[in-house]
């Protein structure tokens, strides 16, 4: 395979739709765990989402990420798309579209559903007028590091099929998060989803859809969400885990130790191992080749990029 360049997410989603498979979309806050993620996706053959959350953006701009996503993907031969995970600000969103990066969200599932859905459906507008698919939210996908959440709240954020179907017509989506029974930045892998709203969210609506806080659930119960309809799976706080407990365990071992880099090479190496582990998992190893077959069916014949508008014509099981 040849190297490419960047790809947005439209059709390296509705592919992994088609073909019952997920496409693992992970958080990155510096160097070394973009390029873990990217080997990983490389030596897995796989197609790959390095997403930068809007709360990363505090910690380095959007336009170091979007440049180091870009010269990571430029250097394999497999699909990555930069993506903006949890844009809760309007101006977030355009501003990372500005930098470049080929995927956003759009988060206002904190917001009143008609105000979610305005601003969602604005920023889809914009989104598409540049040719790069948004990713809204309905329902809500609650945070496990506020403390314990009742299988009552659980149940009262979880989205329902029918708020589902409007919000992708009012909106025009690309994908769609769902709150299925994840919940964001679990240590531990204990939850179990709600498999038959997924298929009911899924038999109402045909974009994609996307699982939040995939690092708290048991592999079992997401291999049944891909099979309900899930194409894009989220995990962070795993990675977190693995990257920090590398560099304690580093320090312990050796606290002489000065150069960054002898921590950030295991660091580095234990968070790729995670994602090749998740990559595996969600059966999208060895994926890339058709997963890039497909999306140059999208484009033209003089590699003209089609309007987002003639991909709804792609096939969608
Ligand atoms: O948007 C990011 C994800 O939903 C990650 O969630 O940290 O619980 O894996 P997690
Ligand atoms: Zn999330």
């Amino acid at each position: 395979m040849s190297l490419v360049p960047l790809v947005d997410s439209k059709g390296v989603l509705t592919f992994a739709l088609n073909n019952r498979f997920a496409v693992g979309a992970f958080n990155a806050y510096n160097l070394e765990m973009a390029q873990a993620i990217v080997e990983a996706a490389e030596e897995e053959k796989a197609p790959v989402i390095v997403q930068i959350s809007q709360g990363a953006l505090e910690y380095a701009p959007e336009h170091c990420y979007a440049g180091l996503v870009r010269t990571l993907a430029e250097m394999v031969s497999v699909p990555v798309v930069c993506h903006l995970d949890h844009g809760v600000s309007f101006e977030v969103v355009v501003r990372c579209l500005r930098a470049g990066f080929t995927s956003l969200m759009f988060d206002g599932s904190a917001l009143p559903v008609k105000e979610n859905i305005r601003l969602t459906k604005e920023l889809v507008r914009i989104a598409h007028a540049a040719g790069i698919p948004l990713e809204g939210e309905i329902g809500k996908i609650p945070d496990a590091a506020k403390g314990p959440i009742s299988p009552e709240e659980m149940q009262q954020f979880m989205t329902t099929p029918e708020e589902a179907l409007e919000f992708v017509e009012e909106t025009e989506v690309d994908a769609l998060a769902v709150a299925v029974g994840s919940a964001h930045r679990m240590r531990v892998q204990t939850a179990t989803l709600d498999i038959e709203r997924i298929a009911r969210i899924r038999e109402k609506v045909m974009v994609p859809l996307v699982l939040h806080g995939a690092s708290g659930v048991r592999d079992s119960s997401l291999k049944e969400a891909i099979q309900a309809g899930i194409a894009k799976i989220n995990f962070a706080t795993e990675l977190n885990k693995a990257y920090t407990s590398a560099l304690r365990e580093k320090l312990a071992q050796d606290p002489d130790v000065v150069d960054v880099r002898k921590y950030g090479v295991l660091a580095r190496e234990r968070v790729k191992a995670v994602v090749k582990e998740k990559i595996r998992l969600l059966g999208a190893s060895g994926r890339a080749k058709e997963v890039l077959e497909f999306i140059n069916t999208l484009h033209g014949p003089k590699g003209e990029r089609k309007s987002l508008e003639d991909e709804k014509g792609a096939t969608v099981e």
